[in-house]
């Protein structure tokens, strides 16, 4: 029997051949991307998200909102034609969950910060159709009323200082009080007023 043969004839051992053909290719593939800086590094001027914006960033996921908007500007002439430079690794190293994603039934929002004013985000977020007559997006009437939970943010700042994320032990400690009845419509407002910007200018 040859040896391709007593291969093809052995599932077991065709098996463990395929992960490791899989496995060399894929440490190929990857491994060169962990140290490459352009991909690792923040982007000039980034900072991590502090505590209002990265409670905002907490509900954006809890609502669900990436079911209808991405976060990810493709180099492609339309996108940035319409959304502005696209998007770079460096601006999301400190997005953790990422948003990238690609379902779009909404506009990408990578750059939405500065695109409006805070007064139009508070009344689209409670009633999309107020400003937008034609939108099929949900209302979000109830985020105005409802206050940040702000040891739940605090928790998530100390993991995220526990991940490698530059949060001073001062900025921990005060976070509370920065956050400190504000409402959740507050902290997304800020979260969405952020995004984006901290790409520098010379590339917009
Ligand atoms: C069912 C899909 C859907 C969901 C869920 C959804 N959106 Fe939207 N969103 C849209 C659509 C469609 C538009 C375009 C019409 C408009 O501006 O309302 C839009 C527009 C926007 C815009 C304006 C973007 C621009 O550049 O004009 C923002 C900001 C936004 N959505 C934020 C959010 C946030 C934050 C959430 C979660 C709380 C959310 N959306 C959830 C569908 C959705």
């Amino acid at each position: 029997m040859s040896k391709h043969e007593k291969i093809e004839k052995n599932i077991g051992l065709m098996g463990v051949l395929i992960a490791v053909v899989i496995g060399f290719a894929g440490v190929i593939e990857i491994a060169p991307l962990m140290t490459q800086a352009s991909v690792v590094e923040p982007v000039e001027g980034l900072e991590p998200r502090n505590a209002l914006e990265l409670a905002g960033q907490n509900i954006y996921v809890s609502e669900g909102c990436y079911n209808c908007h991405s976060q990810q500007v493709r180099p492609f002439v339309d996108e940035t034609l319409r959304y502005g430079h696209y998007s770079v690794a460096g601006e999301s190293v400190y997005d953790r969950p990422f948003q990238w994603g690609s379902k779009r039934t909404g506009p990408d929002l990578a750059r939405v910060g500065g695109r409006y004013s805070n007064e139009w985000h508070e009344i689209h977020l409670i009633d999309p159709r107020a400003v937008v007559p034609t939108s099929n997006m949900p209302g979000y009437p109830w985020l105005a009323e409802t206050e940040i939970d702000v040891e739940e943010t605090v928790a998530s700042m100390k993991v995220l200082q526990m991940l490698g994320h530059p949060y001073s032990d001062e900025q921990i400690a005060n976070a509370a009080t920065s956050i400190e009845g504000k409402t959740q419509l507050d902290a997304l407002v800020a979260y969405l007023q952020d995004l984006g910007t901290a790409m520098p200018k010379r590339y917009q």
